[in-house]
């Protein structure tokens, strides 16, 4: 099988021999404190060697109860947040088609998200959306009391009941959650929902390749199968000190240590959109910590050369590139033949629209690193489920390395906790009186 490939050169070519080997230096350490959990989040390294681990029972449970879900819902809404729903997201948008959804021919359910914010007016048009619909609801959440989520499942949970009738319900919801803990577990146990248990032992921005991303994606009609697979390749070659999990985690170190402060994620594919979001959250709330982290942006090229390649090319330059490349696109379509030729298009006659995007792509690259901003490329050989598995794999591992060669707890989100604290308080939710008392008095 193909893997995955790191081009280095035009990131390394802004870096001395020195500021490399001066991260370089630090991998054995990072790398084997993960492999024997001695790091600072010991208690989450759970992913670290979660893909070996996957069993065929293990997927035929997942398939069976996708395969309930499909064939009872024409709309499946998945509630989650953040690493609830993100890498879900990413893969089914990064594989599916993306007018599916307008044109939907019956084959899949149409899969939604949820939960992932507090917009009225989000929450009612999808209400609005659902009335009279087939639909179901996979609750995701891990400690299962997060506000966003459960505040739009109970909306769902209530419609579901009321267009379907309870017993259908009971069926069609599935809740993906702690095994012990939390108001989604009591509520799963008490309604006999069919359950799936996250890990106590992987974090949220980690829990892709359990049932938190399994489920939805084969839902979707995705192989998980071939998704898992990836990432078991991937965390077989990641177990050496030297692999593209590794060299990724120290040049971007190096990088950050020269003062290129900024990381944006480029993808030349609309689909890779929320592959973009799951890696900003994955390395956002993994690094950013202690006053300290590589700033996680991203962008969707071309489209965003024609709002902020302006800024990438002459800005401040405190920004390096990672740019995802695809190298073979699924679908073939040949630009036409025009007689009249008056948008003077003609010299791209019978050439692929994929020839034109990797000639922007080359384009930009030569560009970008011309005017100082430093270019990193992962290629993958196609988008699909395989590669998508061992891009998952790759950049978590990448995360942990690359977090402990900053020296943060990767594993944890405290900062996270801060603005939770300040809206129960403004809300007036029990347990929170003194907290009520001070941000009123704060705010008055
Ligand atoms: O990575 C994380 O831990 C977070 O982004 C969580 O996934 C997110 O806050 C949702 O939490 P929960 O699954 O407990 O609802």
């Amino acid at each position: 099988m193909n893997s995955i490939r790191l081009e280095l050169g035009k990131a390394q070519q802004f870096l001395n021999a020195e500021a490399i080997n001066s991260v370089q230096n630090r991998v054995h350490a990072a790398q084997q404190a993960l492999e024997e959990c001695t790091c600072p989040g010991n208690d989450f390294l759970g992913w670290m060697h979660l893909p070996s681990s996957i069993t065929p029972e293990f997927l035929g449970e997942i398939k069976a109860c996708a395969q309930v879900l499909r064939e009872n819902c024409d709309t499946i809404v998945v509630a989650g947040i953040g690493g609830s729903y993100l890498g879900a997201r990413a893969v089914i948008e990064a594989l599916g088609n993306q007018f599916e959804w307008l044109t939907n021919d019956g084959k899949n359910p149409i899969i939604l998200f949820a939960g992932n914010n507090i917009g009225e007016d989000y929450l009612y048009e999808l209400c609005e959306y659902l009335k009279g619909r087939k639909f179901g609801v996979i609750n995701i959440s891990k400690s299962g009391t997060t506000t966003e989520t459960a505040l739009a499942f109970r909306l769902l949970k209530k419609q579901c009941e009321e267009q379907r009738g309870k017993d259908v319900a009971r069926k069609v919801i599935v809740a993906v959650t702690d095994a012990k803990r939390g108001a989604a577990r009591t509520t799963a146990d008490k309604e006999g929902y069919t359950s799936f248990i996250i890990p106590d032992n992987v974090g949220g921005r980690f829990s892709v390749l359990t049932p938190v991303g399994l489920l939805p994606i084969a839902c979707a009609g995705f192989d998980v199968d071939a998704l898992v697979k990836g990432a078991q390749d991937m965390e077989a070659q990641c177990g050496s000190d030297d692999n593209i999990a590794t060299q990724y985690a120290v040049v971007r170190n190096a990088l950050y240590e020269a003062g290129k402060k900024i990381e944006i994620l480029v993808n030349f594919q609309p689909k890779l959109h929320y592959m973009n979001e799951w890696w900003k959250q994955l390395y956002g709330e993994s690094e950013g910590k202690d006053g300290k982290g590589i700033f996680p942006a991203a962008v969707d090229f071309t489209t965003d050369l024609h709002s902020m390649g302006q800024w990438i090319q002459e800005g401040e330059r405190t920004i390096f590139e990672t740019v995802i490349s695809v190298e073979n696109a699924k679908h073939t379509l040949l630009f036409p033949h025009d007689d009249e030729n008056l948008d003077g298009l003609n010299f791209l006659e019978g050439k692929r629209v994929d020839e034109v995007n990797k000639m922007a792509e080359l384009g930009t690259q030569l560009a970008h690193v011309d005017g100082g901003v430093p270019n990193m490329r992962l290629v993958m050989p196609e988008l699909n489920e395989y590669y998508l598995g061992q891009l998952i794999y790759f950049f978590e591992r990448a995360c942990g390395v690359s977090g402990l060669l900053l020296d943060v707890n990767p594993f944890n989100q405290p900062g996270v906790e801060a603005y939770k604290k300040n809206m129960f308080a403004l809300l007036g939710k029990p347990g929170y009186e003194a907290e009520s008392e001070a941000i009123k008095a704060r705010i008055n």
